[in-house]
């Protein structure tokens, strides 16, 4: 026979390709995208059309089509107009069904992992069985096979559309009955009504779960049932010795006499029901506790059912596709029964026509976790409904519970977020049927790094490593997109350490101070962005007239320890808002005098992590550039005074003082913008340009010096950049001057993606 798949890329449709070509059928299918499935099954004889066309039909016998052709595909249309049979995928599941003893793994919840452990515990049980599930098990090898020799044929039911009145199985295993689907049923009832003649056609064994109402008010009492469940009435019951996050050890009772201990390679309570409705299924049927016992333990999950991402020292990410709220509710009590420090659950609604009918249900449902992320819903395919979003769901979780909640609508936006909120100790979900898992996927590769960082400060004095920093905080300006890596050693050696792992890793490095002079584009910055502060860098020395200070101490620190002491010379530093590692760097300057007219020495890590020190004489500093420090990172510097009169001093700190009080403003700003050309102050230049005062979106000329901008707030590096532009190109065209910056501009436009 030829048969033609309409779809054949889908999960289900797939399977049933393979399955007809294992049966000996001629078989062609189409779809509108190709996938390593389809490539797959063209290795095994399918002939494969893409994109779909009226011809690919020709021939056919029968044309089978998945429920996501909707009407108006052309092929479809085609089959249609020629008279070819069209039938439904789980029809032509029942139709291969009745070839073997068909075993239907039906329910809400659990179906893709109870028919994988069903077809695994009988399979190693030496029944060879076939297998029809919805999603690629490793263990299983594809997610349909077809074994001449064997009689079973267990296959997982769907019920979202009615077809599973389509089967006429010899087992029927009952999982869990709640309302579900409800774009197709209208209430819980018309979703029994199927279950029963399911059941009706059902003539061997009926498994169903006793501990839920439903499936029991339907299955108990019927012809050969078998009931399963936490109670030692039940036909099947277990008692569990203990929950690990990747095995759950149970003892396993079959009419209250216990058969043994059972080591189940899933985590999860109801996990050990679904494995339970597998073990009364294969025992009924003959298999042997040991065998069951051996499947058991090597059985591994699907991907993405409590998918381990990441097990470090500090962190963990689980991934779950869990996307109703039982799921949800059972992933996560999986999840707290781990006992982590934190539980951060990063949540992808699916669907708008399920959030909004179950938001209620999802409101109560995420009670275990403590920092909640809602992203955008993921539409499968459907038009978005007003008013429905990822806020539906936050907003039900605030009225029911007091759930930390943010709102993340990106998948970018939530690895910001996340990465940025989590601490050591904590376990991150990502829940949902769509694309979240993208996010763990990426957050686990940069924690493996965080986690490396930190146990190297652990040795060091300690320090702080973060994920996706953002730079607005360490700026004065208050702008600059996420540091991937943001560390703050304490002590030299661990900043030492920090920069050889990095080389190590092929990490770029930067180095900033207190962000005075820096303006940090809004894509943020690739790679680590090192903060030596505190501990060992906060340190201000004076001896004599010489002043020994750390990287991270401010100017105004040591300005006042220098008056303290009776030495003079640093009165200027008081009018600057950074610390001495940036003013090194950059030889920064006021009221005349600058940095490296202090600076006798400096010692600085070098680029392979060595400590090093250099005399003033062999440094070249420029007018607010030192291109010495561009590679080389500066830890501390001796610098020298001369002895003065305490008055003196006073004085001049207060000229230095009044002299920012009054020419400079006290909004957010990154000092000056322009370095001084020769002929003209940028300042003096910029205001008569006329630019003082005008605006870029929130990033403003000051109206009290020229050569700041200030940020009103909520600026973002864009209308700063376009400034520059414009004023570089003003003072271009109007005065032929080349205005060069004195503001540090470091990062990317561009979100750095996942
Ligand atoms: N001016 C104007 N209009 C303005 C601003 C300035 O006409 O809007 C005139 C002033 O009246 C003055 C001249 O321009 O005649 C220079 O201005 P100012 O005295 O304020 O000094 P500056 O050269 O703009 C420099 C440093 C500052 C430092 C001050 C104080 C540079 C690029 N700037 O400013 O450093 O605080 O001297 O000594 O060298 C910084 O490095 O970030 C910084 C702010």
């Amino acid at each position: 026979m030829r048969v033609h798949l309409i779809g054949v890329a889908g999960s289900g449709m797939s399977g049933l390709a393979s399955l007809f070509i294992e049966l000996g059928h001629t078989v062609s299918g189409s779809d509108k995208v190709s996938t390593l499935e389809t490539e797959r099954l063209e290795k095994n004889g399918l002939t494969f059309h893409c994109p779909q066309n009226e011809r690919e039909v020709e021939g056919a016998d029968m044309v089978i089509y998945s429920s996501a052709v909707k009407p108006g595909n052309l092929a479809y249309e085609a089959a249609y107009k020629q008279g070819i049979p069209l039938v439904r995928r789980a029809e032509a599941l029942a139709a291969i069904m009745s070839r073997k003893h068909g075993v239907v793994v039906a329910g809400t919840h659990g179906k893709t992992t109870t028919s994988s452990l069903a077809a695994h515990v009988l399979r190693v049980g030496g029944m060879k069985p076939s297998h029809y599930v919805g999603a690629e098990i490793p263990i299983l090898g594809t997610n349909a096979y077809w074994d001449h020799a064997g009689e079973l044929f267990v296959v997982e039911g769907d019920e979202s559309d009615g077809t599973l009145t389509n089967f006429q199985p010899r087992h029927a295993i009952v999982l869990n009955i709640e309302a579900e689907h409800l774009d197709f049923y209208e209430d819980i009832h018309a979703i029994k009504a199927v279950f029963r003649q399911l059941l009706e056609k059902t003539s061997g064994l009926t498994v169903y779960c006793a501990e839920d109402p439903v499936a029991t008010e339907l299955c108990q009492g019927r012809n050969k049932s078998v009931g399963y469940g936490w109670s030692l009435e039940h036909d099947f019951s277990a008692r569990i010795i203990e929950l690990r996050p990747s095995q759950t050890e149970f003892e396993v009772f079959d009419s209250g006499k216990s058969l043994g201990i059972i080591t189940l390679g899933i985590p999860g309570k109801h996990n050990v029901l679904n494995a339970l409705a597998a073990i009364g299924l294969a025992t009924r049927l003959g298999v042997e506790f040991a065998k069951i016992q051996q499947a058991l333990t090597s059985f591994r999950g699907a991907r993405r059912r409590f998918e381990v991402k990441h097990q470090g020292p500090h962190f963990q990410i689980i991934d779950d596709y869990g996307h109703h709220p039982t799921e949800v509710k059972a992933t996560l009590a999986t999840a707290k029964a781990l006992n982590p420090k934190r539980i951060v659950c990063l949540f992808q609604p699916h669907r708008f026509t399920r959030t909004q009918l179950l938001k209620t249900e999802f409101g109560a449902a995420f009670s275990d976790v403590d920092v909640l992320c809602v992203t955008d819903v993921y539409a499968a395919s459907e038009k978005p409904l007003p008013g429905v979003s990822g806020q539906t769901i936050i907003d039900e979780v605030r009225a029911q519970s007091r759930v930390e909640c943010h709102s993340t609508p990106t998948m970018l936006e939530a690895r910001n977020k996340i990465g940025h909120l989590l601490q050591p100790g904590d376990l991150l979900i990502t829940l949902g049927a769509g694309n979240v898992h993208e996010v763990g996927t990426c957050l686990a590769r940069d924690l493996k790094v965080v986690e490396s960082l930190l146990d190297l400060l652990k040795h060091e004095g300690g320090g702080v490593v973060k994920l996706y920093e953002p730079m607005a905080n360490h700026t004065t300006i208050r702008i600059g997109g996420p540091a991937q890596y943001w560390i703050e050693p304490r002590t030299i050696s661990g900043m030492q350490e920090i920069v050889k792992f990095l080389r190590g890793a092929s990490i770029p490095i930067r180095v900033i101070g207190r962000g005075s002079n820096l303006l940090v584009r809004d894509g943020g910055i690739r790679g680590a962005v090192i903060h030596p502060s505190k501990g060992e860098f906060d340190e201000v020395i004076v001896q004599d007239n010489f002043i020994t200070a750390g990287a991270g101490a401010r100017l105004k620190k040591i300005a006042s320890a220098a008056k303290a002491a009776g030495i003079g010379g640093f009165e200027w530093m008081e009018g600057i808002p950074g610390n001495l590692g940036g003013s090194l760097r950059m030889n920064a300057g006021a009221m005349g005098a600058q940095t490296f007219d202090q600076v006798v020495s400096v010692r600085f890590i070098d680029a392979n992590g060595e400590i090093r020190e250099k005399w003033k004489a062999e440094i070249k500093a420029n007018y607010r550039s030192v291109p010495e420090f561009d590679q080389h990172y500066a830890v501390s510097a001796v610098l020298q005074g001369h002895a003065a009169d305490p008055a003196d001093i006073a004085a001049k700190l207060e000229a230095s003082h009044s002299k920012r009080r009054t020419s400079q403003p006290i909004a957010a700003s990154a000092g000056c913008i322009f370095k001084n050309p020769e002929t003209t102050p940028a300042g003096m230049l910029v205001d008569q340009l006329g630019f003082k005062g005008q605006s870029r979106g929130p990033a403003h000329v000051s109206e009290v010096h020229g050569n700041f901008i200030v940020n009103n707030g909520g600026a973002k590096a864009r209308n700063v950049l376009d400034m520059i532009a414009d004023i570089k190109q003003s003072a271009l065209t109007e005065r032929g001057i080349t205005l060069e910056t004195e503001v540090q501009i470091i990062g990317q436009d561009e979100p750095q993606g996942m």
